[in-house]
């Protein structure tokens, strides 16, 4: 099938690329060309921002568009105008409304914000998701895809990398509580192969795309045991002076406005096709990649990992070791 994907060469869309072409698609990437621009000379690259138009586009029929960078509602109503038979868009649970519990897909998302000008996506991630997923749903074809915490290899945030890291240098590691906390994590790769199945097969509508639920202990030490490290976990609560989220990977925090997050249900993306697979895998092959960027400070200061996440010194003055 004839597929463009809007970006492709950082981490969700970089696999993507890459399932669409092992499955023998025809792929178009439009990026603006200044991450990794080298990658995938297999499929056809077109080089433009997206915010300014898509006239560099060839004007085609796409089977259909799969869109990993979507952000505000003005620039995905662009990229909708586009001929498509279907348009997958990847939105995040973020867009829903009350996060303090679970939300089915059926649950309110966030209003758009207040001033329909307001592009800044760092301040209105989640309402400017909902605006756009609103855009898509209104065609027939539309579909939007709403991921949890996405892990595993190339991820530049290590927001799930440093677990597996930390647990494979061993030591006291400093793991957050309560233990029974829930905890999802999907696969980049189990992700983007349902990405592509979805727009190759439907059906549309709105989807959770999360990974089973576990719990923080049972995570954490199957990543522990799946990176043969000796980490031990020693758990505090509550921790003071740590952002959840990016500093301490899968913690939500304390704050009860997320704690419904990390327990989103899967099951009508299982049942749609989405395929998951164990926890252990990604741990080793995060690991795997992670270790493959140590010596090579070039890959690591082009972005491609640049994490937030808590620093050995500052763990260890929080266990009181420092
Ligand atoms: N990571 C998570 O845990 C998580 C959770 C929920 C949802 N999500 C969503 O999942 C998606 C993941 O993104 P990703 O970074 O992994 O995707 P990606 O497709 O691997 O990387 C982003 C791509 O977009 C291109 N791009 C960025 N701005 C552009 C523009 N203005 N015009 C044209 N191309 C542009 C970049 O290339 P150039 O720089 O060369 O332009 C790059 O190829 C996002 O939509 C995010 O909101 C992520």
């Amino acid at each position: 099938m004839n597929l463009l994907i809007l970006g492709g060469t950082v981490f969700l869309g970089r696999h993507v690329v890459e399932a669409a072409l092992a499955a023998g698609h025809a792929v178009t990437m439009l990026t603006r060309g200044l991450t990794q621009p080298e990658l995938f000379p297999e499929a056809r690259r077109v080089h433009a921002d997206r915010g300014g138009g898509l006239g560099a586009l060839p004007a085609e029929r796409w089977d259909a568009v799969i869109d990993t960078c979507g952000f505000v509602p003005r620039v995905v109503s662009q990229s909708l105008a586009l001929d498509w038979r279907r348009y997958v868009f990847v939105s995040s649970v973020s867009a829903y409304a009350d996060l303090s519990m679970p939300n089915s897909e059926e649950a309110a998302t966030q209003a758009d914000p207040v001033d329909p000008a307001n592009e800044d996506v760092a301040m209105h991630y989640g309402a400017l998701k909902a605006a756009c997923e609103r855009r898509v749903l209104a065609f027939s074809g539309g579909i939007v895809v709403r991921p949890g915490l996405i892990g595993g290899p190339h991820d530049p945030t290590g927001r799930f990398t440093h677990w597996p890291v930390r647990l494979a240098e061993g030591g006291d590691v400093l793991a957050p509580g309560p233990a029974s906390a829930p905890v999802q994590v999907i696969d980049a790769r189990d992700l983007a192969a349902w990405l592509v199945r979805l727009a190759t097969h439907g059906p549309a509508g709105a989807f959770n795309a999360v990974g089973n639920q576990t719990t923080m202990g049972e995570a954490l030490a199957t990543i522990g045991d799946a990176v043969g490290g000796s980490g031990r976990l020693t758990w505090r609560r509550p921790i003071e002076g740590v952002a959840p989220w990016s500093e301490l990977p899968l913690w939500v925090g304390d704050d009860t406005a997320h704690a419904g997050m990390m327990a989103t249900p899967n099951e009508r993306a299982v049942a749609a096709g989405l395929r998951l697979r164990p926890l252990a895998e990604t741990a080793r092959d995060t690991l795997a990649w992670a270790r493959s960027l140590v010596g090579d400070p070039a890959r690591q200061a082009d972005g491609r990992y640049q994490p937030r996440t808590l620093t050995r010194a500052k763990e260890a003055k929080i266990l009181g070791l420092g």
